[in-house]
């Protein structure tokens, strides 16, 4: 597999401002495929933008190396083929949507013919081409992330930095986003995805890197985290006497209790009906049956540590501890 993006042992720190260090980035060594969608997840202040400006040269390394393409992002040919979305981009806000693309059509030396067809293009990808003559700062949130995404285009380029780019979307917005990412992704681009919203990852990426407090907890692929196993889980109300739960855990593969349910895995969907007469017996009543399977959720919350944010929902009982972001970071 050709790698697209690649980090070794990346460290990135700043000074933090009682005195200290912080590791914003710590040694985080990854590889991003040609062609493939990486999510790169974690709570606000984990590390992701400033993994994305350090592979884009806009800040040094502290130690470690970034590579996009197989070489430095100051390479100028390397640069040309690489489009960024930014996590805060309301420059230009003043000036016509046509404008703006038309000044980064320049910028990457497009003329003429090519460069009207290239706005063009951009406009209709992004779904603005009604929008070309209002200017950038009479648009909606969700539009000017659009006006973004298109400038991000305007070089076809063959690998694509996203920050956020969910970020102001409402539903609809973001319905377009993940077709539009997955249209990208078609077209054999290689994306590098910071989001923080679980339902597009699960949707559209094919691996997902986690961060956690600057580190890089781990790479999965999505298919299989959330691939369906075999099996079933039966949910049913708590069952509590040993009595009842023993007949169960003789035909289930697992049997778990909580305050709220008892949970019985089955091999296959035909056992249920080997349940169900025990569960009467049990005084317990059905609650659903569903397909095994980890939920992308879970198995975020199974990796992240730090205090999470909106996606996980603050982590209970963990109180804040040394090198967490700053309170009301939104990263
Ligand atoms: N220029 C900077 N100076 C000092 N600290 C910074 C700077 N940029 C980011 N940080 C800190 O580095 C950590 C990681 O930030 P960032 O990469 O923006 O996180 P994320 O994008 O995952 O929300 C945070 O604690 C943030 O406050
Ligand atoms: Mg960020």
């Amino acid at each position: 597999m050709t790698v697209h993006i690649k980090t070794d042992k990346l460290v990135k720190t700043y000074p933090k401002p009682g005195g200290g260090t912080l590791f914003a980035v710590n040694e985080v060594s990854l590889e991003v495929y040609a062609g493939e969608v990486f999510a790169y997840v974690g709570p606000n202040g984990a590390g992701k933008t400033t993994t994305i400006k350090v592979l884009l040269g806009l800040t040094h390394p502290t130690s470690g190396t970034a590579e996009i393409l197989g070489g430095s992002i100051r390479d100028r040919e390397i640069r040309r083929q690489i489009g960024f979305l930014p996590e805060d981009h309301n420059y230009f806000s003043y000036l016509t949507v046509e404008t703006v693309l038309d000044f980064y059509a320049r910028l990457f030396g497009l003329s003429g013919s090519a460069r009207k067809n290239t706005i063009g293009y951009c406009l209709d990808m992004a779904g603005l081409l009604d929008r070309r003559k209002t200017k950038v700062k009479h648009l909606s949130k969700g539009l000017q992330q659009r006006v973004g995404l298109a400038q991000a285009l305007i070089n076809d380029p063959a690998v694509l930095m996203l920050d956020e780019p969910a970020s102001g979307l409402d539903p609809l917005g973001q319905d377009d986003l993940r077709k539009l990412i997955m249209h990208l992704k078609d077209q054999g681009k290689t994306i590098f995805l910071n989001t923080h919203d679980l339902a597009d990852v699960e949707r559209i990426a094919d691996r997902v890197g986690i961060i956690d407090n600057g580190i890089l907890k781990a790479v999965e692929s999505i298919s299989e985290i959330t691939g369906t196993q075999e099996g079933v889980v039966v949910k049913a109300e708590p069952i509590r006497e040993a009595d009842h739960l023993k007949p169960i855990r003789a035909i289930a593969t697992k049997v778990e209790t909580d305050e709220e349910y008892t949970y019985i895995e089955l091999q296959d969907e035909g056992m249920v009906a080997l349940i169900l007469p025990l569960l009467k017996k049990a005084d317990s009543r059905l609650v659903n049956v569903e397909q095994k399977r980890t939920r992308l959720e879970d198995f975020f919350k199974g990796t992240v540590t730090s205090r999470g944010d909106s996606w996980v929902g603050p982590l209970p009982g963990r109180k804040p501890v040394k090198g967490d972001p700053p309170e009301g970071d939104q990263g």
